[in-house]
């Protein structure tokens, strides 16, 4: 089944993308090979899991944030989970699902959880030549849930990466949170000086642009991608207007869809110590929500809507 997939990875290599965009030779194969088609089937005859990847190269996004919130929202929603933090020093997803194993068990209550899944280490001895050991590392991580997960969310760390970009390629769906800054704005497109007008495409989005390429000459479908304003606050209305605008703009120009994402809220940041989202907070006791809190959710309910997962019902 994967072999055509083989050859035409090995052909999107001779094609001539720019040099540091180029996987070594041995990367693709063995990773794209593991990512679903429409109508594939596991080992076990059931659909192979749905894969989000949560990127973007500027560090502090909200790609951990996002990751929490929309993996958690799944497995409430009857989906099996699979998890994996590709940031391998930080770990900030891995370290949420520890403190939500850690306190339900401490209150002991039962409640859906994200499964976390670390990449098994790989004896360097075991690694032929030309292959990278970081991708055997994925590769396998993914082999061992995809036939068991319905969705396996993948949480990248805010720096390019060779795990990063591999992910990248495995991507059914990206979510890319932004900060509501050109700063941020900046690694997606360049814009003129009063960021009005756009320049050209930056280094994240070639990034996204190759990892397209590699999955239409591999035959698989292309990425869905999603770019989600974060930590938006009521001030800097006029920032606020033209970061709108300029996504706007680029979202025709370089081909990703947008959704209303989370504004600048107390929330989104304090239950991590607890591994808990909003969601959960009735089921622990809270009884009646704050006004930010139940937008919040709203928040919440609006991006998963706008995921449009396959098979995803929303129930909250
Ligand atoms: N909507 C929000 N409201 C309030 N705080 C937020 C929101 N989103 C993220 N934060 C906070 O912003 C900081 C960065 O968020 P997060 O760790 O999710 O970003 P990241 O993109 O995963 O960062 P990194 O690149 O380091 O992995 C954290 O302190 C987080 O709690
Ligand atoms: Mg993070």
């Amino acid at each position: 089944m994967w072999g055509g997939f083989f050859f035409a990875l090995v052909a999107a290599q001779k094609t001539g993308f720019p040099r540091e965009l180029r996987f070594p030779s041995c990367a693709p194969p063995h990773i794209v090979a593991t990512t679903p088609q429409d109508g594939d089937e596991g080992p076990k005859g059931q659909s192979m899991a749905h894969i989000i990847v949560v990127g973007n190269e500027k560090g502090g996004a909200g790609k951990s944030t996002v990751s929490m919130h929309v993996a958690t929202a799944l497995a409430r929603m009857g989906k099996t989970v699979a998890c994996l933090d590709l940031d391998l020093r930080q770990k900030t997803l891995g370290r949420y699902t520890s403190n939500r194993a850690t306190f339900l068990k401490k209150e002991g209550i039962d409640l859906p959880s994200p499964q976390y899944h670390e990449l098994p280490e790989i004896d360097a001895a075991d690694v032929k030549q030309g292959e990278n050991i970081y991708d055997l590392r994925l590769s396998a991580a993914i082999a061992a849930v995809e036939s068991k997960s319905d969705f396996i969310l993948i949480d990248c760390p805010g720096s390019h990466t060779r795990l990063s970009q591999v992910a990248h390629s495995l991507a059914d769906t990206l979510i890319t949170p932004l900060n509501d800054s050109f700063i941020d704005f900046d690694l997606l497109a360049h814009v003129d000086s009063d960021g009005t007008r756009i320049l050209g495409p930056s280094v994240y989005s070639e990034m996204v642009w190759q990892a397209r390429q590699l999955r239409a000459q591999a035959g698989l479908s292309p990425i869905d991608w999603i770019v989600v304003r974060n930590r938006m606050g009521a001030q800097n209305m006029v920032n606020k207007k033209k970061m709108q605008a300029a996504i706007e703009m680029l979202a025709k120009r370089i081909g990703f869809r947008t959704a209303s994402g989370f504004n600048e809220r107390v929330i989104f940041r304090e239950l991590f110590p607890r591994g808990l989202t909003l969601l959960d907070l009735r089921d622990i006791g809270v009884k009646g929500m704050n006004i930010s809190n139940v937008a919040a959710r709203n928040e919440l309910r609006e991006l998963i809507k706008a995921l449009n997962l396959p098979d995803v019902e929303i129930n909250f």
